[in-house]
């Protein structure tokens, strides 16, 4: 879809449709409500007379031929109050008549600017949610494919800095395809993306983009001594990989940040398996990974000033005749020796070794990304990503750009007083923490390999893919906190 910014009154711009949003309890007495009032015969003042249409948040109302203006339709939507319009709420509005008016056989739309936001954030939200919005995942449907006439949206921005606009919808455009590609790969079976097929997609982003990649296989997993990664790897006949994507600036840069993204390909559990209900979800186990390669591939395209390492340990978690039994004992890279109590911890365990050689590639900061646990849904549900880790500078910088990115994450504590929960009887720790506070005892895990090195942590097991449609979002996977990555990275 092509994106424009125009900076004429709304009623000059030829589309088929004219998508304005409305506050709640907003009368059209006034500026632009008041003009497409008048000029599509009280229309809107009708809709709320009659209460049919209040402005609330989900709402919405359609009008075909609404009159003097060169629009054929005119699609209200609701905002919800003024005073609390964010611009994640201009994302899901363009996402949600993106998505409405592809299904009316649209192949054009202008959004007309209402909100006080900042013009380039404002432009770039919407660019986002539309382009985000449009995403399905039908690849595999022979027929009945979703069809989207959409062609054009167009940014009514009048008076608006025409250029600044189109910038935004640039940096919005990188950001929302680089989503998608994220989303496509995590929605891709298990038999599609083995560890071998996501390293040679990982390879085709950086021959597009411009990126350094190594590809490390178990000889040299072995050279390094990753028994913690390997333990995994072990039970699959699927032969494992580190995907390592480097971005370099044209001038040198102090700080290297390193985005590390847990790749389990497919997650059966190992030897402790995991109920076969349900069980065809762990192909988004590599989400983690799928979106350091989709902010990788972002990263690219902005060109920050800082150097950037994006790692993905990949592998599938195998019940094999080689597989690692609970009750063993693994040497990770660092050294440490930790006893594997439950296989279907093997987050954790790959991590482990994938933030180490982070720290060996001179990584001055690491931010990791993983569906690590079932217990983050209980903690924060589908709603929040967690956050955890030992430096809370580090952690600050995170979530401001979260905020930025409309992206929801809260902060857990990673108290010392969890690490009794991960001591093992015969080696330096063990991989389970018991019931209790599984997202902490998750991420104190993997907090003893990255050292001093500032850190945090993000468990997207929640939130990573989204169970029910939403009318700016398809089910399935979301590419949660990619966004974040590359507003933490490019500012
Ligand atoms: N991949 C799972 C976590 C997960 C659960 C992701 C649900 C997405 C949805 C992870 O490897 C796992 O199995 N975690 C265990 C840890 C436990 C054994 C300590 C869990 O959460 O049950
Ligand atoms: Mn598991
Ligand atoms: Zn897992």
């Amino acid at each position: 879809m092509e994106i424009k910014a125009d900076s004429r009154q709304f009623h000059e711009i030829e589309c088929d449709a004219l998508v304005v949003a409305v506050f709640e309890g907003e009368k059209p007495d006034a500026g632009a409500l008041a003009e497409i009032d008048k000029r599509s015969n009280g229309v809107i003042a009708s809709l709320v007379e009659t209460g049919e249409f209040a402005g609330k948040s989900g709402e919405s109302a359609y009008v075909h031929n609404p009159g003097d203006m060169k629009s054929r339709r005119l699609l209200l939507l609701g905002v919800g109050k003024k005073g609390e319009f964010t611009t994640d709420d201009a994302r899901k509005m363009a996402g949600t008549a993106a998505r409405k008016l592809r299904g009316k056989k649209a192949r054009s739309f202008a959004i007309l600017r209402r909100s006080q936001l900042p013009i380039g954030e404002s432009a770039q939200a919407v660019t986002e949610g539309a382009l985000i919005s449009l995403f399905d995942p039908d690849r595999y449907h022979t027929s009945d494919k979703t069809e989207n006439p959409l062609q054009t949206m167009i940014l009514a921005v009048p008076g608006d800095d025409v250029g600044a606009v189109e910038r935004a919808v640039e940096r919005g455009r990188i950001i929302a395809e680089a989503t998608n590609f994220a989303r496509e790969l995590i929605n891709e079976p298990a038999n599609v993306v083995t560890p071998t097929e996501l390293a040679r997609r990982a390879e085709g982003v950086a021959k597009e983009y411009g990126l350094e990649i190594d590809l490390l296989d178990e000889p040299r997993m072995k050279d390094l001594g990753m028994g913690a990664f390997l333990g995994v790897a072990q039970g699959s006949s699927e032969p494992a990989k580190i995907i390592v994507l480097t971005y370099s600036p044209k001038t040198d840069s102090k700080e290297t940040i390193a985005i590390v993204g847990k790749g389990i390909t497919f997650d059966t559990g190992g030897i402790s398996i995991k109920p076969s209900d349900g069980m065809e979800k762990m192909k988004y186990d590599m989400a983690g990974g799928a979106t350091t390669i989709g902010a990788m591939r972002a990263i690219a395209q902005l060109k920050p000033a800082v150097k950037v390492i994006g790692i993905v340990p990949a592998t599938e978690n195998m019940p094999g005749g080689r597989a690692q039994r609970p009750g063993d004992v693994v040497r990770a890279m660092t050294g440490k020796t930790i006893e594997v109590i439950n296989t279907d911890a093997e987050g954790r365990l790959i991590l482990a070794d994938a933030v180490a050689y982070a720290r060996k590639l001179g990584a001055t900061k690491i931010v990791d990304l993983a569906t690590l646990t079932g217990a983050v849904s209980i903690a924060l549900g589908d709603v929040y990503v967690a956050i955890l880790g030992a430096n809370q500078a580090w952690i600050d910088q995170v979530l401001a750009a979260s905020k930025k990115a409309g992206e929801k994450i809260w902060q857990l504590p990673l108290d010392k007083d969890y690490r009794e929960q991960i001591k093992s009887e015969i080696a330096d720790i063990k991989n389970v923490g018991g019931r209790k506070a599984g997202t902490i005892t998750g991420a104190y895990f993997i907090r003893e390999f990255v050292e001093d090195t500032p850190w945090a942590h993000l468990d997207i097991a929640g939130t990573a893919w989204n169970e029910s449609a939403k009318p700016h979002l398809a089910v399935g996977p979301t590419g949660v906190c990619l966004r974040t990555l590359v507003n933490l990275v490019c500012g």
